[in-house]
């Protein structure tokens, strides 16, 4: 089992013995206990204060305590369960508001094109202490690569330059079109050949970004969740179909955690002056992937509102800026 808060909730993942994977609010129903200080025979989840068992579903199972004149059916007792899948070796959860009615649920998102590679060959988990908005505006932000992750093995602050990008809109959200990456990273050189890449975004916080020389494909997938107001999580999986990448995995694990260090540390910084002032200026072009963000959240909460289906904001376009 594992306890993790999201959204502000406390949640209970755990894995059953058939396979499946389950997801409980990690408050008992009977007096507060977390579940998680309880046990789990594979099947069942046992509270540890009076013995209350809940299985995969939340449906109470027993209750040690009753005699059987009380008249109380356990069945009818539950803890809030959610829906979860698992996909290319991760879990998703979807944590609706219950009093908001979801008519159409953004789909999982699948890395493309990764043949033969399932599962991540290097993942890196790390908290920012901001609010998710601020962490998916970094994150979908080109502008600040030369001043925060400046490293030898990535770029230099004197390679900015002008670049021109095609972006259309996807599936609730935006792709930057298939196009040659800068030639000013190292990194890409490592791959071998001219690579092309493909980034796209999609809510609630999702950003894959698809890079392939000939038949070397390298995927990384980005997940932004909310912790809580002023919390959030990265969760940073790297796919890839090239056998020596999966065996140097451990190393470029380091450079990944370096990387993503250097926009927690800005972010840290960001906080001291948030405090002070929450108005923030998104300029043309550079900032207009966090503005598209903020107008696809937007349409997604008018969507659910009116009940009717969601229409994308984000129109075909050429953004260009300096980095
Ligand atoms: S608090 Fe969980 S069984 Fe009583
Ligand atoms: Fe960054």
């Amino acid at each position: 089992m594992l306890d993790k808060l999201l959204l502000d909730e406390p949640v209970l993942f755990g894995r059953d013995d058939q396979g499946k994977v389950f997801a409980l609010r990690d408050i008992c129903p009977h007096r507060g206990m977390p579940l998680s200080c309880g046990s789990f025979d594979g099947r069942e989840v046992e509270c540890c204060y009076h013995g209350w068992r809940f299985n995969g579903e939340g449906a109470c199972t027993a209750i040690p305590a009753l005699t059987g004149h009380e008249n109380i059916d356990p069945g009818n007792i539950k803890v809030r369960s959610y829906p979860v899948r698992e996909s290319q070796g991760g879990i998703w959860i979807f944590m609706e508001d219950p009093k908001v009615k979801v008519i159409e649920l953004p789909p999982l998102p699948v890395v493309p094109d990764i043949g033969g590679a399932e599962k991540p060959a290097i993942c890196e988990v790390m908290h920012f202490p901001c609010h998710i908005d601020h962490a998916v505006a970094g994150l979908m932000d080109p502008a600040h690569g030369p001043f925060v992750h400046t490293s030898w093995w990535w770029r230099s602050r004197g390679s900015i330059h002008e670049k021109a990008k095609p972006f259309g809109p996807s599936h609730f959200g935006f792709t930057m079109l298939r196009h040659r990456p800068s030639s000013n990273s190292f990194a890409y050189k490592l791959l071998g050949g001219v690579p092309e890449t493909e980034i796209s975004f999609q809510l609630p916080g999702v950003r894959i970004e698809h890079t392939r020389t000939g038949k070397n494909v390298v995927c990384n997938l980005t997940c932004v969740t909310p912790i809580n107001e002023n919390e959030t999580e990265i969760t940073h999986l790297i796919y890839t179909n090239i056998g020596w990448l999966k065996l140097f995995a451990p190393i470029v694990k380091i450079f990944a955690r370096r990387f993503l260090n250097q926009d927690k540390s800005v972010v840290v910084k960001q906080q001291g002056g948030l405090k002070y002032e929450q108005n923030l200026m998104l300029i043309r072009d550079a900032d207009t992937q966090a503005r598209w963000y903020m107008q696809l959240k937007n349409e997604f909460a008018r969507a659910q509102a009116e009940d009717r289906a969601f229409n994308n904001p984000v129109k075909e376009t050429v953004l260009r800026w300096r980095s």
